[in-house]
């Protein structure tokens, strides 16, 4: 099954223009590695309203998979996990935490993002740092259940 991804980069200061998104196109060049067809990207600040209306919006046009880098962290700015979970029909806490636990291993600071994976209507949501290097990571410690996963919420007849 050919995987449509959407991705959405959450940045107060790069969707002002004060300085440029690099971890948008850092999860493009991942996806297409991956074998993945990105759809749709996004550039939205760390407001709920904006992060939930933009993952709608990819999921309606079709979006399996919608990755989203920033606003995990612990600044009262960081709205991403509250913003996702009001939309999410569940939560699938096994990436939030192989994302950390794996991430622990390259830095410290891994303990502060609070990034999470989330069905949001027939779309795999999963919420990344808003490093760059720290988003491609942590895509790549979840990729292997991603196909599967995209299957099941997208409806797609699969064999387990
Ligand atoms: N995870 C990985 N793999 N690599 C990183 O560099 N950076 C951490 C953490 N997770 C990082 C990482 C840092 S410094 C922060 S503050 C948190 O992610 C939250 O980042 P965010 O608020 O930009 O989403």
């Amino acid at each position: 099954m050919q995987i449509l991804v959407g991705i959405i980069t959450i940045s107060d200061r790069a969707s002002k223009g004060l300085y440029d998104d690099l971890g948008g196109p850092a999860l493009k060049k991942a996806a297409e590695g991956y074998g993945w067809k990105v759809a749709e990207e996004a550039l939205v600040p760390d407001e709920r309203r904006d992060i939930q209306k933009a993952i709608l919006d990819q999921s309606r046009k079709g979006c399996g998979l919608i990755v989203t880098t920033g606003g995990t962290g612990v600044s009262l700015r960081d709205v991403t996990p509250e913003a996702v979970r009001e939309i999410a029909s569940r939560e699938l806490p096994g990436f939030g935490e192989i994302m950390r636990a794996e991430s622990m291993k390259i830095t410290p600071n891994a303990i502060l993002s609070r990034s999470l994976a989330a069905v949001v209507e027939k779309s795999l949501v999963i919420c990344l740092p808003g490093k760059p290097s720290g988003a491609v990571e942590c895509l790549s410690f979840v990729v292997g259940a991603i196909p599967h996963c995209v299957e099941v919420v997208q409806e797609v007849p699969t064999s387990c």
